[in-house]
């Protein structure tokens, strides 16, 4: 069997067990918030895709999804604040319930120009579900509805997050220690 490989400096900040815990909940905030609505989540790849599944499937209600990715970082940790479209959306948006879904708030760059762009569509709604926010990090002024955990300044991998594009696959998100 192909094993994912955990380097020595990886340590675990949040087990999947920890991430379910917490989607549950999320999940269950965003049927009672949109009750009667058949929301569109819209998931940020790549970084996205492992929340954005786990995710719907605690929401009770039906939704539609779809991606769109955009490219910040290219294979640099630290922000170039250069947002780029690489794939825009499919599905049509104008007057609907629109959740974006990130992996990871960090600048806030990303989410601000995602904004900008969605709400150029005119949705009924638009709101961020991120699974990750580093508070100390932000620089823009920015709304997060729905937030999985808080965490420090420290560059995390695994459960969709990549370093160098790879440890997407790891199942807890682990930090990297600098040593
Ligand atoms: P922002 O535009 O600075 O808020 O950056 C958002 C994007 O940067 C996220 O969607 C991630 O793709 C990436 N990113 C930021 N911090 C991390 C991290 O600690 N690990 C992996 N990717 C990160
Ligand atoms: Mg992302």
């Amino acid at each position: 069997m192909l094993k994912p490989i955990i380097p020595d400096n990886y340590t675990i900040l949040l087990s999947e067990e920890t991430i379910q815990a917490r989607l549950r909940e999320l999940g269950q905030k965003i049927a009672d918030d949109f009750e009667g609505r058949k929301p569109i989540l819209i998931g940020v790849l790549n970084g996205g895709f492992i929340f954005l599944a786990d995710l719907i499937r605690y929401i009770a209600l039906d939704l539609e999804i779809d991606f769109l990715r955009i490219s910040s970082y290219g294979n640099e940790r630290e922000s170039t604040g250069h947002v780029k479209i690489l794939k825009p959306l499919s599905a049509d948006i104008t007057g609907r319930d629109v959740i974006i879904v990130e992996d990871i708030v960090d600048s806030g760059l990303s989410i601000k120009f995602l904004n900008k762009m969605l709400m150029a569509f005119g949705p009924r709604s638009l709101k961020v579900a991120t699974l990750l926010h580093k508070p100390s990090k932000t620089i823009e002024k920015i709304r997060l509805d729905y937030v999985g955990f808080a965490i420090e300044d420290k560059f995390v991998v695994g459960y969709g997050l990549d370093d160098g594009q790879v440890k997407r696959n790891l199942r807890h998100i682990y930090v990297i220690e600098q040593n």
